[in-house]
């Protein structure tokens, strides 16, 4: 990479307490620069409790595209001690470094970082304004880094406009009193704002709400809600935007009724999903069981969290893999997937209600703790671009039967009400009328029908990608990844190849029926394999080494934080050498 290569890729890190703004400062960066032509990629972290605890905000943006948050920052903000001690150690060379001069901490500034001191709490009180201590600090970035002020001015305007003309005007002075207090000091870093490059018409979208939108381009009629951490938000995206089209939302009591309404709505002939988060999906392991049973189409997204038990509810982990392919009793099948972006959160949510419309299944979509609430760049979707299915319908001919065996083994679906379209829906075994039934030959014949639906998804779903040469000779290196760590490992795989080291990636976003032949035809051309993910035991891992011939060295973390590309580089590189 060359330092031109670096400066267009910026890096600014804003923290402090939770309750001190820092979550708005840091998304009016991040809108400002979309708007000024940029591409964008956020991560943030903040405590449960609503007010105090540590909080961060880190937006990384490019002309060109970006698939994670980065390795560390170029630029950090700190609003107050604790935010300087929590990233004093990333302060390395060349790093810039903002900070309250007036606050609660006297940082320790290494010679090689360039420092700019901005008496934020000061001036913020002097305006009479200190909740605005957030915008003295993002005018002084605004200054400093070269962040367009136009742009920041009308979204942090647009922002709080609804608490009132003296909000906006006292936040407006204290943004431009930071401006005024940076232009009092020599600038002496290197970092700027990439200058824009061409690109086609963008819209930034966080995760959740691109899940959001994805349903209802898929036709979504009913979604049942429980609020919960970090999955409210499609919620309340959906809540916004379903109703308009003749949809409802109903908040639930708790996750069990959330899923058994999505399931009652589904047997009306509507398509319907739910949102949680693992301790919900948890509760909702029986009714998955009876959608299986039922052969009702279902989309159950599952935003997952650090865990165990309530764990750590705003935090990242991949863990809910296990619970997501095997958490139900008895033996019932459903589909996985996951998704690496917020432009896959649109896109598989379409996919997730394609195929539980078509296969009669639940079909669980996961996403994760830092893909919900990170912001990206995304092209803007075309609605009319996306194949939509629908289930197959009875077509009143002879006697129904809901369960008939078929050659595709799909049986044709009736919505309650139609004529001679009489029909039960139960957990209990049936036979094909869905009378109940419990001859062993028909348990048999019944969960062969059932399963045997589910062999043809890996086909019908595209192949998983193989980042590299795909023809090349075989490669010393294949590193596995899913749901975010994709986006991770792209930029790992590219600085290995591009060091000279044979390495190529390979990514699954159908993980049950998992592609086994695919695993086996990408690793048939590595000498070696590595698995990276955030959990403790490894959990897509332990399905490689169950279902494949393959032995993938698994390469876990679970801090509540992502990986970053230079980590997976270094992990690389030790197996490399
Ligand atoms: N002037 C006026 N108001 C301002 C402001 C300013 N300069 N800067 C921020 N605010 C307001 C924001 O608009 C927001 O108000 P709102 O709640 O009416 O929207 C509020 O102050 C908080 O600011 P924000 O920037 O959104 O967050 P923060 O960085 O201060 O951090 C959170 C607070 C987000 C960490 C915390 O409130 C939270 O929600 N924690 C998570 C709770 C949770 O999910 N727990 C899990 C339970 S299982």
């Amino acid at each position: 990479m060359t330092d031109e290569d670096s400066r267009d890729d910026l890096i600014i890190r804003i923290a402090g307490e939770g309750g001190e703004g820092i979550i708005s400062a840091g998304d009016f960066i991040t809108q400002a620069c979309a708007r000024a032509g940029l591409e964008v990629y956020t991560f943030k972290t903040f405590p449960a409790e609503v007010k105090g605890g540590y909080a961060m905000y880190q937006t990384r943006t490019s002309s060109r595209p970006i698939y994670n948050h980065g390795d560390t920052f170029n630029v950090l903000c700190a609003l107050n001690g604790e935010a300087y001690t929590m990233n004093r150690a990333a302060l390395r060379p060349g790093t810039a470094f903002v900070y309250d001069s007036h606050g609660d901490f006297e940082p320790e500034i290494p010679g090689d970082v360039h420092a700019y001191a901005i008496p934020m709490t000061q001036a913020a009180k002097e305006l009479g304004t200190p909740k605005a201590k957030n915008m003295v600090a993002l005018g002084a970035l605004s200054r400093l880094f070269g962040i367009p002020a136009d742009a920041l001015l009308e979204v942090l305007s647009g922002k709080f406009s609804k608490k009132g003309d003296h909000v906006v005007d006292g936040n407006v002075r204290a943004f431009e009193r930071g401006r005024e207090l940076a232009a009092e000091l020599t600038k002496t870093d290197p970092w700027h704002v990439a200058e824009p490059a061409q690109r086609g018409e963008t819209v930034l979208m966080s995760g959740n709400d691109a899940i959001g939108l994805g349903a209802l381009i898929a036709g979504l009629d009913f979604f049942a809600a429980y609020p919960i951490t970090p999955a409210t938000e499609i919620a309340r995206y959906v809540a916004r935007h379903l109703p308009k089209r003749g949809g409802t939302l109903i908040q639930a009591e708790d996750e069990i009724a959330s899923i058994s309404q999505v399931l009652g709505a589904s047997y009306a002939g509507k398509k319907a999903m739910t949102s949680t988060s693992g301790p919900g999906l948890a509760l909702m392991s029986e009714m998955l069981g009876m959608a299986f049973m039922s052969e009702t189409p279902c989309v159950v997204v599952n935003v997952q969290r650090g865990g165990p038990s309530t764990g750590l509810p705003t935090k990242h982990e991949q863990s809910d893999l296990f619970l997501s392919i095997h958490g139900s009793h008895g033996d019932a099948g459903r589909i996985v997937l996951s998704v690496e972006n917020v432009r896959d959160c649109i896109d598989l949510t379409v996919k997730a209600f394609n195929l539980a419309e078509k296969y009669q299944v639940p079909v669980l979509l996961l996403s994760d703790g830092s893909l919900a609430f990170s912001t990206q760049s995304v092209p803007y979707p075309d609605p009319d671009a996306y194949t939509i299915e629908n289930r197959k319908r009875w077509d009143g001919e002879g006697e129904y039967k809901r369960y008939a065996f078929t050659a595709d083994g799909i049986s044709p679906m009736c919505d309650p009400g139609t004529p001679g379209g009489m029909h039960m829906a139960t957990g209990l075994e049936h036979n094909d009328a869905g009378a109940p039934n419990y001859s062993p030959a028909n348990h048999e014949a019944m969960q062969a029908k059932r399963f045997g639906k589910l062999a043809t998804v890996v086909a019908d779903f595209p192949q998983a990608e193989i980042d590299g040469d795909d023809d090349g000779d075989e490669a010393d290196l294949g590193i596995i990844a899913w749901g975010s760590t994709i986006g991770v490992v792209r930029e790992a795989v590219a600085r290995l190849r591009a060091e000279g080291h044979a390495v190529r990636g390979f990514y699954p976003k159908l993980l049950w029926p998992m592609a086994v032949e695919q695993y086996e035809t990408f690793a048939a051309k590595c000498k070696r394999l590595l698995l990276p993910e955030v959990n403790w035991q490894g959990q897509l891992a332990h399905f490689v080494r169950a279902e494949t011939s393959l032995r993938p060295e698994s390469y876990t973390i679970c801090g509540g934080l992502p990986f970053n590309p230079a980590m997976v580089v270094s992990r690389a590189k030790e197996m490399l050498s």
